[in-house]
């Protein structure tokens, strides 16, 4: 199935750096219309800037508490929503922070749940749309010291194969987003959040696992353009989470040693 994207609108959160500028910068090319969001007024001006009139943003934090009706009021006429808007936790289970790990849910889950729900019942309305979740290849399995960040992105993703099924028949695409490790501000922003200064994981990761986020913007333009469940740019990861799903064991061993 083929879809004509060009002329349509996408409601993009996180659009201030990383996946979601990219993707923003990949829509446009592609000759759609960009919403975008997050909270750095400064960094959504000058993208909102480059990419000229096709483009609008909204400013504000997507966990408070009416800001994803009020964002979805801004946002007109629209077909796709791409909910990516999410930070990282670096935490044992010994320094377990309630506030933290909420706080990480409030973004990474419960805003991206509440915001596709809005969207979907517009949606709904236009029998029409594509509802996308960025998840990670952690929705999969996980690593030590991430149980929050990964359980959020595992929940994500039951909970988009599930809107999946429902929406099935009502023409509403439902697609979640496996990135590998890619060169944003996430590593960074997770550090400093965890109380740990930089991030040394991007030059503890070997080259083959990480990759710049314009390669998972243009994954998504293909998705946007031929729906399909998951989108994945590294078969090899996508390999080795259902080497790990299937056997527990296997993956406990191996991940440990790589940790
Ligand atoms: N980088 C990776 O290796 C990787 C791998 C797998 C999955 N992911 C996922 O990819 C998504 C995008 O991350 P990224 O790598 O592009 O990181 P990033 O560069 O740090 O982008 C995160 C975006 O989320 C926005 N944001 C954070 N908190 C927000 C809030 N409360 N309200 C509104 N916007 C908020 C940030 O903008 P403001 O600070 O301006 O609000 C920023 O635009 C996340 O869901 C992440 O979990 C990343």
């Amino acid at each position: 199935m083929s879809v004509c994207i060009e002329g349509k609108t996408i409601l993009i959160t996180g659009a201030s750096s990383g996946i979601g500028e990219a993707t923003a910068r990949a829509c446009v090319s592609a000759g759609m219309r960009c919403v975008m969001t997050a909270r750095r007024e400064d960094k959504l001006r000058s993208l909102a800037d480059e990419l000229g009139d096709c483009c609008s943003f909204v400013v504000g934090d997507v966990t408070e508490a009416g800001f994803n009706e009020y964002l979805l009021k801004q946002s007109g006429d629209l077909y796709a929503v791409f909910a990516n808007a999410g930070h990282g936790l670096d935490q044992n289970i010994a320094d377990y922070n309630s506030v933290q790990f909420q706080e990480l849910f409030q973004l990474n889950v419960f805003a991206a749940v509440e915001l596709a729900s809005l969207a979907a019942n517009e949606m709904m309305k236009k029998k029409q749309g594509h509802i996308l979740f960025c998840a990670s290849c952690l929705s999969k399995f996980a690593t030590p010291s991430h149980g929050a960040y990964c359980a959020s992105k595992s929940a994500l993703e039951a909970f988009a194969t599930s809107t999946r099924m429902e929406l099935k028949h009502k023409n509403i695409f439902v697609s979640t987003v496996h990135p590998i490790g890619t060169r944003t501000e996430f590593f960074d922003a997770s550090a400093t959040r965890s109380g740990k200064g930089v991030s040394t994981f991007e030059s503890q990761t070997p080259s083959w696992l990480m990759q710049p986020p314009e390669k998972v913007a243009n994954a998504i333009v293909r998705c946007l353009r031929r729906p399909k469940p998951e989108i994945w740019t590294n078969t090899t990861m996508r390999l080795i989470s259902t080497v790990f799903t299937a056997s527990p064991r296997l993956a406990s061993t191996i991940i440990t040693r790589f940790s």
